[in-house]
């Protein structure tokens, strides 16, 4: 987002938003929180419903998981970033369509830009499309280290797949258990 001088100027952008339909079905916009310098940052999907009645990122069920495994990895919820694709919860949480967002990007490119993490974790297939600008099979390619400009990019589950399939909680602990490795060695 070009001119954007602070990150907080990109979150009152982001809260004014109206670049893409989702923003009529808001309660809150979620532009995403931490430390505005963290080292490590996740990308989720969109809010869901508890996100988009709160204003934070992942503190429903999905949101559970992932504290769980940021603190299985070593870390405290509190030293990351947390951010999404989009900002703006997607009707019965469905997953963003490309075109939402694209509409979005400027936001993310932006946190991306001001945090300036060395680490950045996709979390599930829609943040990992977005940030690779590729399509990509999670199931194939999770636990996966990508360059990412000046960063590297960690692709794994989206947390709320352990509430669908028993199978992937095992390997979302073990990339973490990955992550947490690299955080020792890259930070
Ligand atoms: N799922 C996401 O992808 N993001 C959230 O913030 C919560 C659930």
């Amino acid at each position: 987002m070009r001119g954007v001088e602070t990150l907080d100027e990109l979150r009152a952008r982001a809260e004014a938003c109206t670049r893409c339909p989702l923003h009529r079905g808001r309660t809150r916009v979620v532009f995403g929180e931490g430390p505005p310098d963290a080292k490590v940052m996740f990308v989720g999907e969109g809010p869901g419903y508890q996100e988009d009645r709160q204003g934070r990122p992942f503190v429903g069920d999905a949101g559970k998981i992932l504290t769980q495994l940021i603190e299985a990895a070593g870390m405290r919820r509190e030293e990351v970033y947390i951010a999404n694709v989009v900002k703006c919860r997607p009707p019965g949480n469905r997953a963003p369509e490309p075109g939402e967002a694209e509409a979005c990007a400027g936001y993310l490119d932006g946190q991306l830009h001001h945090v300036n993490p060395r680490i950045v974790v996709a979390l599930g297939r829609i943040a990992a499309r977005r940030l690779l600008g590729r399509e990509i099979a999670v199931g194939k390619e999770h636990g996966r280290l990508y360059p990412l400009g000046p960063r590297r990019l960690l692709v794994t589950y989206h947390p709320a797949a352990c509430l669908y399939g028993k199978g992937v909680r095992p390997l979302l602990e073990e990339d973490f258990r990955s992550l947490g490795r690299m955080v020792k060695e890259v930070l």
